[in-house]
């Protein structure tokens, strides 16, 4: 049985993926009490929790929203650091067999929010970060894939202000599936966006 690592587990989205792969999965949950990533300390933990588990799936569903009263590092590390450490740590730990990381990305990559700055900018590093690290694992066992979802019916969308209403928001359940679909079980790691 494949194995899946799941970052934010404890997250609408992450818990929602956790429970669509259960049957089909080894699902290993991890939240930010569990294994608290985006900090300088991350290299030793992604070590430890690689070797622990051994996944063959690692789907980051972490992130965070924040307006402009927001702390720079805290939407940074997390939306966008902790990928960045995977990196690294596959730089230097040639898997044995094939491994995808997958992260969570938002249609709000595409455009500056006014109230949302630091979240929509984090949001397009992280694009820009995937992409240069497809290239830079072309043909090798490790590969990324970044799912850009537009608005979910989630709690993470309905706290915000001054972001455009729209009747047909995805589903959590939605969400998670097109994740899954896209990011894990697509022979192609690629870029989705759902956004269009
Ligand atoms: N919801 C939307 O409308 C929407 C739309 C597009 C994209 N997305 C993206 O989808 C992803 C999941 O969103 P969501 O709606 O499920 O958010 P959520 O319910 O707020 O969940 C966020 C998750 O991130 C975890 N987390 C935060 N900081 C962490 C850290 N330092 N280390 C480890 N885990 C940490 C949280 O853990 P705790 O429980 O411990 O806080 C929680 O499990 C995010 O990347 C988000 O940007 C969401």
């Amino acid at each position: 049985m494949r194995k899946v690592l799941i970052i934010g587990a404890s997250g609408e989205i992450g818990s929602e993926i956790e429970k669509q792969l259960e049957q089909e999965m080894s699902v290993i949950p991890t939240n930010r009490k569990t294994l608290d990533l985006g900090t300088n300390e991350d290299a030793a933990k992604i070590v430890s929790v690689m070797n622990e588990h051994d996944p063959d799936f690692i789907v980051n569903c972490a992130g965070i929203f924040g307006n402009n009263e927001v702390d720079f590092n805290q939407i940074y590390d997390v939306n966008v650091r902790i990928t960045w450490d995977f990196i690294k740590y596959f730089m230097s730990h040639q898997p044995s067999k094939p491994v995808r990381y997958i992260a969570i990305g938002s249609s709000a990559y595409k455009s500056g929010r006014r109230d949302y700055m630091l979240y929509s900018s984090s949001k397009a590093a992280l694009v820009n970060l995937i992409q240069g690290a497809q290239e830079y694992f072309d043909g090798s066992k490790f590969s990324l894939s970044l799912v850009n979802l537009p608005g979910v019916n989630s709690k993470m969308r309905n706290k915000a202000k001054n972001v455009a209403n729209s009747s047909n928001l995805m589903t959590v359940e939605m969400a998670a599936n097109k994740v899954i679909e896209l990011g894990l079980l697509h022979e192609l790691a690629s870029c989705w966006d759902l956004s269009n």
